[in-house]
């Protein structure tokens, strides 16, 4: 059994505001097929704290950057946790990273700077009998976790970083440096980031292996476009960069037993979703059309390319499809929405809101789901779409372009069609391929072989855990048993 200390700032489904909550609650799961013990380090948010309140104390720290603090360890929610309880870093109401009225908290560097100094002393031996060989941090708020490693006394620990996305960075001023416990020369060697101190760029500086989360992203990010100024730190590591696209949790994702739907089905009783369009539209007032269903299910950010979406509703409605959206984020995005879905009452309807229930009705019961992103690390709303049979319509970028097979005549000739492509990530390429799902779903035999097929479609997180598990060996010098190799 390898040993495994992921560090993670969300972990679905105690905290989570986005994909990387999916991955974090669900990888050490697949990982134990695979000779994998992880283990989680994450924040005592409040909702954390509500589960693990009865968990084992493990260690205390008498002055964890300002205050006493402590370490929690159990079984909570399904997952194995390590728990910081510090309130005066933790102890706030709401999203993890934002004020209540939306900004950044400012001491968000002291906040996720304890997150990994504590993993470091872990990987150090801080609890006796607790001795992990690799230390997988997550994103920029994990960033440090790997310097922490380097710089502390034991080299026998290997550390792995996850980019889930680039854009994030963690970049504060030059001024905090002093106060991160790590030896001076870590500044110029590592952590300088732009006159200041980057925790993403620490992370992929001192991390020994790199990974984002699909193959096509791995590529991105050695670009300009997509590398959000850290395109050359990558590039000089490429041989330490791998690609591996993220799976899905297809136990709680199962249209064959989610209990959000009113009717469960399976790929051989499609017809059965209709039950589930139905309750949709009588929730959100949508009337019956020939055309299409489309849907959203997004945080509604530029990123996410939802601004195409507002310009494309007028033309949406006038090929007779219908649009439900749940969706928040970006006040003015949120509001144009509202706006196009006052519009065409009966037509479009929107949710505005965080609602994880919602979200399962709607991958059950609407016909395609839209995902018109700008870059996409990996986009885990597609693999929903293509397990519930809602046929995702993509931008071909990141993870979706690895993920979906496009639907151009050879693919539906030969059957292997699983949704939409369209590039450039244009309003009118959107259009283009809004108007092309209308037409494919006029041919119901063709639609529902296209939501057959991606139904099938491997989005377990069987074949990439077994990609992480093997990183691990090789980054501890193990050879794997031959049953594990491909
Ligand atoms: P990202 O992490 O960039 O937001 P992903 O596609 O990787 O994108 O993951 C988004 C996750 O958040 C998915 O599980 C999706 O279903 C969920 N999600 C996004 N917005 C909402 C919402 N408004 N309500 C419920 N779930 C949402
Ligand atoms: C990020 C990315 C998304 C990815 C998720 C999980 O939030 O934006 O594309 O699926 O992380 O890796």
């Amino acid at each position: 059994m390898i040993e495994v200390l992921s560090v993670a700032s969300e972990a679905y489904p105690l905290v989570k505001t986005g994909g990387l909550a999916d991955v974090a609650g669900a990888l050490p799961g697949a990982l134990a097929h695979h000779g994998v013990t992880m283990r989680t380090l994450i924040p005592g948010y409040p909702a954390v704290l509500r589960e693990a309140i009865s968990g084992r104390v493990i260690y205390e720290f008498n002055d964890l950057f300002g205050a006493w603090a402590r370490l929690i360890a159990g079984r909570f929610a399904g997952l194995d946790l390590i728990v910081l309880d510090a309130s005066h870093l933790y102890d706030r109401p709401g999203n993890p990273y934002l004020t209540p009225d939306g900004r950044d908290w400012g001491d968000n560097w002291i906040r996720f700077a304890a997150l990994s100094w504590v993993a470091g002393k872990l990987a150090n031996g801080l609890v006796p009998g607790y001795a992990p060989q690799i230390v997988h941090a997550h994103d920029w708020q994990a960033g440090l976790a790997p310097a922490y490693v380097k710089y502390g006394p034991s080299d026998q620990v290997k550390t792995v970083i996850t980019v889930h996305n680039m854009v994030f960075q963690g970049h504060f001023g030059a001024d905090i440096f002093g106060r991160l416990d790590l030896p001076p020369h870590a500044y110029w060697e590592s952590l300088e980031y732009y006159g200041g101190v980057g925790y993403l760029k620490a992370g992929l500086v001192t991390a020994d292996a790199i990974t984002t989360v699909s193959p096509t992203y791995a590529k991105e990010i050695r670009t300009p476009q997509f590398g959000a100024g850290l395109e050359g730190l990558v590039n000089a590591r490429a041989g330490s960069v791998y690609g591996i696209t993220n799976g899905i949790d297809v136990e709680a994702w199962n249209p064959a037993t989610d209990p959000e739907l009113p009717q469960s089905y399976s790929a051989n009783t499609l017809q059965r979703r209709a039950v589930n369009k139905a309750a949709i539209r009588e929730r959100f007032g949508i009337e019956a059309t020939d055309g299409p269903m489309f849907s959203v299910v997004s945080r509604l950010t530029s990123q996410k390319g939802i601004d195409l979406i507002a310009s494309n509703v007028d033309w949406l409605v006038s090929l007779g499809a219908t649009l439900m959206i749940l969706g928040s984020g970006d006040g003015q995005l949120e509001a144009e929405l509202q706006t196009a879905a006052a519009r065409y009452p009966g037509r479009v309807a929107m949710h505005r809101g965080y609602d994880e229930r919602l979200s399962h009705l709607i991958q059950g019961g609407a016909d395609a789901i839209l995902i018109p992103s700008r870059f996409e690390p990996c986009g885990l709303t597609q693999l929903y779409g293509l397990r519930y049979g809602c046929v995702p319509v993509v931008a071909r970028v990141g993870g979706l372009a690895d993920t979906v097979i496009d639907a151009n005549e050879a693919a539906v000739d030969a059957g292997v069609a699983t949704g939409l492509q369209f590039s450039p990530v244009t309003s009118e390429a959107l259009g283009e391929a809004i108007q092309r799902a209308v037409e494919l779903f006029r041919d119901q035999k063709v639609w529902r072989k296209m939501q057959r097929r991606g139904m099938r479609h491997d989005v377990s997180w069987d074949a990439s855990a077994k990609r992480y598990a093997d990183l691990y060996a090789s980054l501890l010098g193990q050879e794997r048993d031959d049953h594990d190799r491909d």
